[in-house]
């Protein structure tokens, strides 16, 4: 009797707990259990039949929104019937608000909607949800954690919206009678990927939208959601610090349309409410006249924020220079210290430097290079920056200032919010009258042009 794997399809002569070809556990079967379903499978008429692509029938990939305003915006409209949606972020960023919001305001429509709570009791939901606003009479619940049990109520009641929180805390259990049960606890990836199969299925075959939620670790890590990605139609990232307000909503993935819309939400007592001005909100409780910060238009998605960078200098308290970043590529902090001490002759090497984004937003693109540069310049010598001053540009290991995307609508924002001028790379292209454009070619050049003369560069100062 051969035994065969389920997983690579190699077979053995023996069982084991382990196959011994790939290494997968309680994955080996005998061959005769497996026969029926062999022979079914060549039975299946499998001759397929490709057709007009222009006569492919759309009209049902039509988005419907559901009334969470900036959750709409980033799913270009809404939910599309049937598709499948993965929201991602880290435990406590306040994905089980957002989606009870988003069933609320759903139900409050008059649709039918179905959240199953497979981590909080209906107890807990039902509280959360009294912070929220009232209880629609189309909002269900279904307190589960086995998939099975989900297909059910889903097949009897026809929701046309299911939240699943969470895909990790769910598991699939055997699908019919004699049917082995899939190895895994609930959680490793075996089951987080058999569990999202069958809600996936169910999406289609039954035209309902569904929302899975899944918990991400701070690195991105945590296989079981990663290896949802290729097998749901878009993929939603909520990020935020759980100590600040507001949150950001992006989508990674999404298969009905463009991605880089940003959602802005501010997590209140009565749960996440959209940010009409970000700006605001960001540089609200900004000290000025402090050295050490500067402002610069980040791009998230394709929304600019404006953001304040913030760097301290102090002297090396253990043996080794500390270098420290909250919402920064450390990378490129490591990068720009060695070009500022290579091409501005200001070494770091026995000093502590940390430097951050103020808010909880993760600025980690080339284009922060020269704010972070200000920053710690600004903090080494003691010398605050102007209020109304912004920094923008890549920085090479040549000390060069290199071109960045977006900059019209970056330098916009700027004009937007009050800011009078810009230290940007010489070639870029005039911007708002408002805003005066402060071209530099390297990094000493635009060091020149906000701090004193008795600095360690000066004479770099450009003739013009
Ligand atoms: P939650 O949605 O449970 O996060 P997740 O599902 O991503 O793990 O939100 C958790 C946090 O949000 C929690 O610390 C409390 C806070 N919160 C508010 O500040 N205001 C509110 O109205 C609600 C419902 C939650
Ligand atoms: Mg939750």
């Amino acid at each position: 009797m051969h035994h065969r794997c389920l997983d690579c399809g190699a077979t053995t002569i023996r069982w084991a707990g382990r196959c011994p070809t790939c290494g997968e556990w309680n994955t080996l079967v005998e061959e005769d259990i497996l026969d029926p379903l062999v022979k079914a499978v060549d039975a299946l008429d499998l001759r397929a039949e490709a057709i007009q692509l222009a006569s492919v029938d759309v009209s049902e990939a039509a988005a419907v929104a559901t009334g969470v305003g900036e959750f709409d915006r980033v799913l270009s409209g809404g939910l599309v019937p049937g598709s499948v949606t993965l929201l991602g972020g880290e435990p406590g960023i306040g994905k089980s608000t957002l989606l009870l919001q988003v069933l609320a305001a759903r139900a409050a429509k008059g649709h039918k909607v179905l959240l199953v709570s497979a981590e909080e009791s209906a107890h807990q939901v039902r509280l959360r949800a009294e912070r929220l606003g009232p209880i629609p009479d189309g909002l269900m619940i279904l307190g589960t954690t086995e998939v099975q049990a989900v297909l059910a109520v889903v097949e009897d009641t026809r929701p046309d919206l299911v939240v699943v929180d969470s895909i990790q805390a769910v598991s699939a259990g055997p699908t019919g009678p004699g049917e082995r049960r899939t190895s895994g606890v609930p959680g490793s990836v075996t089951q987080v990927r058999e569990s999202a199969d069958l809600l996936v299925g169910m999406a289609k075959s039954r035209q309902v939208a569904t929302v899975l939620v899944g918990h991400v670790t701070k690195d991105g890590g945590l296989a079981g959601p990663r290896a949802l990605e290729h097998m749901v139609d878009t993929v939603l990232s909520f990020e935020g610090d759980r100590h600040h307000s507001l949150r950001l909503l992006l989508a990674v993935k999404h298969r009905f349309g463009p991605t880089g819309e940003l959602g802005l939400f501010e997590m209140g007592d009565q749960g996440l409410n959209a940010v009409v001005d970000p700006g605001r909100l960001l540089l609200g409780d900004r000290l000025t006249g402090v050295p050490g910060g500067v402002i610069m238009p980040a791009m998230q998605g394709r929304r600019t924020l404006l953001v304040e960078l913030q760097a301290l200098v102090a002297p090396m308290a253990l043996s080794q220079p500390k270098r420290s970043v909250v919402g920064l590529d450390a990378n490129r902090l490591v990068m720009s210290l060695a070009v500022l001490d290579r091409h501005a002759r200001m070494p770091l090497g026995n000093s502590d430097v940390f430097a951050s984004v103020v808010g909880g937003i993760r600025v980690t693109e080339p284009a922060a290079d020269l704010a972070v540069i200000m920053a710690v310049v600004s903090a080494n010598l003691g010398h605050p920056l102007p209020p109304d001053l912004a920094a923008l540009g890549e920085v090479g290991l040549a000390g060069e200032l290199r071109q960045v995307t977006g900059m019209p609508r970056r330098l916009e924002e700027c004009a937007r919010l009050g800011i009078g001028q810009v230290v940007v790379p010489r070639s870029t292209p005039p911007g708002p009258d408002e805003v005066q454009l402060l071209r530099a070619e390297s990094v000493p050049e635009a060091l020149a042009l906000c701090f004193p003369a008795d600095t360690p560069w000066n004479g770099s100062r450009p003739s013009a």
